[in-house]
């Protein structure tokens, strides 16, 4: 009775997922997928073969939230705690209690923030078949061709980041979420530090990735100085 049952629904997987991987191969123009709502990942990054960090990336759209958590190699530990009301926090848990908070104009990442962007073919990146799509003078996105994982992606800046893990639908428990006190008591001096070049620095970034090729694309962690940041 089970072999009965278990034969046809081994066919149909198996149809369903040859259709769809060649449906997958021969897509003249495929979309990006969609980043699932809620994830983990793990990633490096580094900028041309050096400044290399290891990003722990936890992104929460339900949430409106999106934190990235940077070791820099041999250097800081940098915590990157952004809100979709444009707040960001820039701190260290360490003795230094250092706290940068920021204002961002957009909030985070929408889970199809690469729509629109250009498919430029398929490529052989870190070991896996990509599919590759391109927003000019921003960014580079390379998406397995087969499990539709993101792979790797790079900055116009030189910037590259490679996925080491993806937990789709994992959540980081929300008392990690708080910026630590000093955050807080820092605000109001911050507010006034309006001609900081650093912060200005920063501030040029972001508004010119609002330009016609980008929309209201942001990405706020990764395409300015994290390390400038504090
Ligand atoms: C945005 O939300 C965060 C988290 O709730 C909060 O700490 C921050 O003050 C908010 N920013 C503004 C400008 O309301
Ligand atoms: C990284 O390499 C690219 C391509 O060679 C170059 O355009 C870019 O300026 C480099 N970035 C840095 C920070 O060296
Ligand atoms: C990062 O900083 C370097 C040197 O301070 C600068 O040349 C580069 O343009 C900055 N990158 C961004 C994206 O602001």
């Amino acid at each position: 009775m089970v072999v009965i049952r278990v034969k046809p629904a081994f066919l149909t997987l198996l149809i369903l997922f040859t259709h769809t991987t060649s449906s997958q191969l021969t897509n003249p123009n495929p979309t990006p997928t969609p980043w699932p709502e809620q994830f983990h990942s793990i990633i490096f990054m580094t900028t041309n073969g050096t400044k290399y960090q290891k990003v722990d990336l936890w992104y929460d759209w339900p949430n409106g939230r999106n934190f990235n958590i940077i070791q820099s190699q041999l250097g800081k530990l940098l915590y990157d705690l952004e809100w979709t009301n444009g707040t960001s926090f820039y701190y260290t848990l360490d003795s230094n209690k250092e706290c940068r908070v920021m204002h961002f104009p957009v909030g985070i990442l929408a889970p199809d923030w690469l729509h629109g962007a250009t498919y430029v073919g398929q490529k052989n990146l870190d070991g896996f078949l990509c599919n590759v799509w391109e927003k000019v003078e921003f960014i580079i996105y390379y998406e397995d061709v087969v499990s539709k994982r993101p792979v790797s992606w790079t900055f116009y800046t030189g910037m590259s980041a490679h996925i080491m893990t993806f937990e789709v639908g994992k959540v980081l428990d929300d008392p990690n979420w708080q910026a630590p006190v000093y955050c807080f008591k820092n605000a109001a001096e911050q507010e006034k530090a309006n001609d900081d070049k650093k912060r200005i620095g920063i501030a040029e970034s972001v508004a010119s990735m609002d330009g016609p090729y980008h929309g209201r694309l942001n990405m706020r962690s990764i395409a300015m100085n994290l390390t400038a940041a504090i």
